[in-house]
């Protein structure tokens, strides 16, 4: 059975350096994701962390929230049928070498911490991410 989902995503700060908005955000209406909200924003290096904290223990979390600090990102509320796997399958492998084509990592993405897009990977993570960047009020009904 289809059940409708939200999902966060992060268009990271990589991709909005090179102008890749316009063309990612046009991927999630071409591929049936309904925008509940969207914001531009810039989050400190202590944001970073919180948001990343479940990876805290990695090697990459310094370098990942360095980056993910380091400039303007975009973030958006997506609704669709399946949306946390459908949109993990439009971003592609987390590390572009393995990304297959036609996927935003292969077209934007220039290595596994440069990768262009962030996504929720299951619904318990959804719910936290959705409510980290927006309040229930900002979305759309
Ligand atoms: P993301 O989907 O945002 O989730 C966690 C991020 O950590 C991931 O994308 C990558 O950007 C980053 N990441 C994962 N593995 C590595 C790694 N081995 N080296 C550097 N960054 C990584």
């Amino acid at each position: 059975m289809k059940t409708l989902q939200r999902t966060l995503t992060i268009i990271k700060p990589d991709a909005v350096a090179k102008n890749a908005v316009g063309d990612i955000i046009e991927q999630f209406e071409k591929n049936g994701f309904r925008i509940l909200a969207i914001k531009m924003l810039e989050i400190s290096k202590h944001q970073a962390e919180q948001f990343y904290a479940v990876h805290a223990s990695r090697p990459f979390y310094s370098s990942l929230t360095n980056f993910m600090s380091s400039g303007p990102i975009v973030t958006l509320a997506l609704e669709k049928e399946n949306a946390i796997a459908d949109l993990r399958k439009l971003m592609g492998a987390t590390n572009p070498a393995n990304a297959e084509d036609g996927t935003i990592r292969k077209k934007w993405a220039s290595s596994i911490e440069h990768n262009a897009i962030h996504g929720s990977d299951a619904e318990e993570t959804a719910r936290f991410e959705l409510s980290f960047f927006f309040a229930g009020y900002e979305l759309a009904k």
